[in-house]
């Protein structure tokens, strides 16, 4: 089969598909030395950690246990899962015990993978509960500010741009049904 010269429209369509990505190559450059000139972080940093004894020791068993093949914390695993960075400001140390051990009693919904056999992270409930413990511990010391993405509590003081939307969007019904948390003594 004798070569084939390339169709106008093909021509057209292979130059646009060029300048894309002759666009995306500059951006992609452009912003990483931007990036690694910098010294301050792209992103503020709103998930801090400073693990007690037990923390680290949880920590390391957290590592050996692959929880990283479908979890992100401390900047490493994956970000195809539930990140659990900040986690310890959201869920107490009880309760991440207590799913540790027993993940299904603490989902109002069904779980994907934790929970018992087959679901891929069944192996977690059965791991000793000494290990289990110090993870929790590891967990419950990754903090996040309050008021960012990952956090329970929103940020400290009032937030105008929070009234706005609770002004805009809450239904009337809300204000008997719910306490506002930023009401509420902590
Ligand atoms: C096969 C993937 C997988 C592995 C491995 C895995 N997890 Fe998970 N994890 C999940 C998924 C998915 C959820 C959400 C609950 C569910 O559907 O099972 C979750 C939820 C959690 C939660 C609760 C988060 C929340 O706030 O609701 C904790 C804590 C947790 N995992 C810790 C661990 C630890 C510790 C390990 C390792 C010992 C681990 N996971 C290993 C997939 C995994």
């Amino acid at each position: 089969m004798s070569k084939q010269p390339l169709k106008r429209g093909e021509k057209v369509l292979l130059s646009i598909f060029g300048v894309f990505f002759l666009l995306a190559m500059i951006a992609y450059v452009g912003i990483e030395t931007v990036r690694m000139r910098s010294d301050k972080p792209m992103f503020p940093q709103t998930t801090h950690f400073d693990f007690s004894e037990q923390g680290k020791q949880g920590s390391s068993i957290y590592l050996k246990a692959n929880c990283n093949s479908c979890h992100r914390a401390m900047r490493s695993g994956t970000s195809m899962g539930l990140s659990l960075d900040g986690i310890g400001s959201k869920r107490s140390l009880e309760w991440l015990e207590k799913f540790l051990h027993d993940p299904e009693s603490m989902y109002e919904g069904a779980t994907l993978d934790h929970g018992l056999r087959p679901k891929e992270a069944a192996y977690v409930s059965r791991m000793p509960p000494e290990d289990l413990h110090l993870i929790a511990i590891f967990l419950s010391e990754l903090r996040a500010d309050a008021g960012s993405s990952v956090a329970k509590m929103p940020p400290e003081g009032r937030s105008e741009f929070i009234d706005k939307m609770i002004g805009t969007w809450a239904p009337e019904s809300w204000k008997e049904k719910y306490q506002d948390i930023r009401d509420k003594p902590q």
